[in-house]
């Protein structure tokens, strides 16, 4: 099947139930997306499909119907999202292992609820786990990234 991840198109050759995630890492070397539970239980997989946020770990590549992005599409280096800005400016990251997830999580709250809430953010990011406890960080950077975005 063609699949186009971040821009690019790809023709891969893979069973039809293996999961998105194994297609980005294992088949086309796209190891931004991370891996962690495997059962939508940690959203270290998070990507958009359509410019909505999914877990890749349980999207089977034959349900994935339009384009991908991944963390490393969802800006450029010279033209950061403004979500990435606000993770940068608070230094959100420890490990960083669970970040491109959150980062990606994030923009979709932002792109369907400008002016979250407290609790629309933490209903939002509850399915993404952070072992580090940044979660502090990851609601002010979205706070910021919220006022960046009604103010531009
Ligand atoms: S690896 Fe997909 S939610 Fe944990
Ligand atoms: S920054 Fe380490 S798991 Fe989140």
């Amino acid at each position: 099947m063609q699949l186009t991840v971040d821009g690019n198109s790809y023709d891969v050759d893979v069973a039809d139930d293996m999961p998105l995630l194994w297609v980005l890492r294992d088949t086309l070397g796209l190891t931004s997306v991370k891996y962690g539970c495997g059962v939508a239980q940690c959203g270290a997989c998070t990507v958009h499909l359509n410019d909505r946020a999914i877990r890749s770990c349980q999207t089977a590549i034959s349900d994935v119907d339009g384009p991908v992005t991944t963390i490393a599409g969802l800006g450029t280096p010279d033209n950061l999202h403004i979500v990435q800005q606000a993770w940068i400016k608070h230094q959100v990251a420890q490990c960083g292992y669970c970040q491109s997830g959150q980062i990606m999580q994030a923009a979709d709250l932002l792109s369907n609820t400008p002016n979250p809430t407290d609790k629309e953010i933490d209903e939002a990011m509850r399915g993404n786990l952070c072992r580090c406890g940044t979660y502090l960080r990851i609601r002010a950077a979205i706070k910021a990234a919220a006022v960046a975005l009604n103010t531009r």
